[in-house]
This record gives structure tokens, sequence and C-alpha cells, in this order.
């Protein structure tokens, strides 16, 4: 039970802290740090929790939607931003990358609190670390720990369509491809685990799981040839931050090929979960 109640905590840190590090690692401009706009946005982390709360009431899926725009951000050259920005002439953008085409969502919930942030501090906090406090703050409004994020990353101003295709993974992905891509941004395979329990929250599609290993469970919800665009809970409670996501993957009820290969397909990461203890 212990080993239980540790693991979600660790979880969420591990979705702030170590995705922000390897931005913090690479960054030449600044010290991130917590209470970065204390001076000068003192409201920016009150009207980011607020916003999201209201995406939240709206639509429950949205903040952990919000939550996936952080992975898909910091993977692709550090947390910069650069997923939000719209393709224009010479520069495609990451929003139609393979993993972020039809997939990626609430980027109006990022609109809103840009928008509201403009309003009470014009031209102060970038879209990078809004990215990071809704990522937080979604793990909160779901029922899970809230944490202090570091602050003052600057936004990009370029966003690269190949680097995404490149580097971001398939939910087809096996252990041992996932542990590899972690490695190189130097993520342990304790990491690796514990970051995938942030599909603790949100849903994927029936597409992210045709050439699923595991499908018996799933064949009403996403019959061979069915719609791909229905979605399915990636845990059995994903509106919840909680350590469910485990408990699935050992009744080997995982959603996608990624998470459940984290169980059934390497001792490594079988055994990963166990750092967390
Ligand atoms: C380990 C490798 C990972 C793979 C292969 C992967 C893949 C996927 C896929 C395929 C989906 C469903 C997309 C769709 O059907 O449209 C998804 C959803 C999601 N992913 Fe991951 N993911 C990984 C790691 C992560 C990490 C580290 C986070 C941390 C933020 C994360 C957060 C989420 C969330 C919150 C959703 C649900 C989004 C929603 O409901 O809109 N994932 N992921």
């Amino acid at each position: 039970m212990a080993l239980r109640l540790r693991v979600v905590p660790l979880a969420a840190l591990l979705v702030a802290v170590l995705l922000c590090h390897c931005h913090a690692a690479e960054a030449s401009v600044r010290e991130l740090q917590v209470g970065y706009y204390a001076e000068t946005c003192p409201d920016a982390e009150d009207i980011v929790r607020a916003t999201m709360a209201r995406a939240q009431a709206r639509e429950a899926r949205s903040v952990a939607s919000v939550m996936r725009l952080q992975f898909h951000d910091c993977f692709v050259n550090g947390c910069d931003g650069s997923v939000l920005m719209d393709p224009r002439p010479g520069m495609e953008g990451e929003k139609d990358s393979l993993s972020n085409i039809n997939s990626l969502r609430s980027f109006d919930v990022v609109d809103e609190i840009k928008a509201a942030l403009e309003d009470r501090c014009p031209g102060v906090v970038s879209c990078a670390d809004i990215i990071v406090m809704a990522a937080r703050d979604a793990v909160v409004l779901t029922g899970g720990p809230n944490w202090a994020v570091r602050l003052g990353r600057d936004d990009s101003l370029t966003a690269s369509h190949n680097d995404s295709d490149n580097i971001m993974p398939s939910p087809r992905a096996n252990a041992s491809t996932l542990i590899r891509l972690f490695a190189g941004l130097n993520l342990s395979v304790t990491d690796l685990v514990a970051l995938s329990g942030s599909h603790s929250i949100g849903k994927a599609r029936c597409f992210s799981i045709v050439a699923l290993a595991y499908r018996s469970a799933l064949d009403t919800l996403c019959p061979q040839g069915g719609d791909e665009e229905v979605t399915g809970g990636l845990d059995a409670t994903p509106r919840v931050f909680d350590n469910q996501y485990f408990k699935d993957l050992v009744a080997l009820r995982g959603f996608l090929n990624s998470d459940q290969t984290l169980f059934s397909d390497d001792v490594r990461t079988r055994r990963g979960g166990e750092g967390l203890q």
C-alpha cells in the first residue's frame, strides 16, 4: 500500500521537474526559479489555476489534454512553447506532425490562459511557462499532489515538424525503444515508468491502438474496421490522477501498446516501478 501511495506524487513530480530539467540543462538564458513572476505578475499562477478549473468544469478531459502538451513541447527541443506555434510560410510547425495531428487538443485553453495573463500583465508570462504551470494544475485538479514549478522560460521563435516526427514515440513502441528514447534525454527507466503514469488521466483514440497486442478487452470499443476517432479512457479512472494506470497494466488492461509493454515485455520497466517505492 505504501508503494502505491508514493508512486503517484513521484509520477507527478517527474512530469514537471524532469521534463523541465531537460530544458534547464540546455537553457543558456537564465536559471529557472520558483516564484519567477512574484514581482512582475504576482497573480500569474492563480490565473492559470482558475482558468484550468473553468476549462475542467466545461469539459473534464481538457485538463489532461493540456497536460499532454507539456510532454510534446518539452521532448522536442526543450520546454519552449514551440508546440503551440501555428504553421507559417517557411515553417511547418509541430501541430501537424505524426504524433500531434488530429490528436493534440485544448489549445484553446492555453489561448484563454494567455489572454487572461496578457490582460493582467502584458508581455510578461511566456507560453512555455504557461504549459508547465497548467500541466501541474491538471494533476492537482484531478486529485493529484501540488508542487512548486520553476519558471522563467523564453518562448521559441521556431518549431520543427521534422524534429517532432523524429522524436515523439509511437503508441506502438515497445519497451526497449522507449527506454532508448528516454535515455537519450537523460531520463532513466524509472523516469519512463513514472512519466507514463501521466496516462492516469485522459483518453486515446481507437486509431492509437489498432496494432495493439492486448486488444481482446478493447474489441467492443474499437472493433476492426470501426471508427478510429472513438475514444476510450487511458485507464479505468480517466478523470482522476491516481494509481489506477499501474494497476491496469498489472491486470493486462493497458490501453496503448506503449503502456502495456512496460509491464509485459521488459523486466527493466517492470522493475522500473520499484525504483518509485
Ligand atoms: C512513453 C511514451 C508515450 C507514448 C507513446 C504516448 C502516446 C500517447 C497516445 C498515442 C495518446 C493518445 C492520443 C490519441 O489517441 O489521440 C496519449 C495520450 C495522452 N498522453 Fe501520452 N504518451 C507517452 C508518454 C506521455 C507522457 C510522458 C505524458 C506526460 C504529460 C503523457 C500524457 C498524455 C495524456 C495526459 C494523454 C491524454 C490526452 C487527452 O486526453 O487528450 N504521455 N499518449
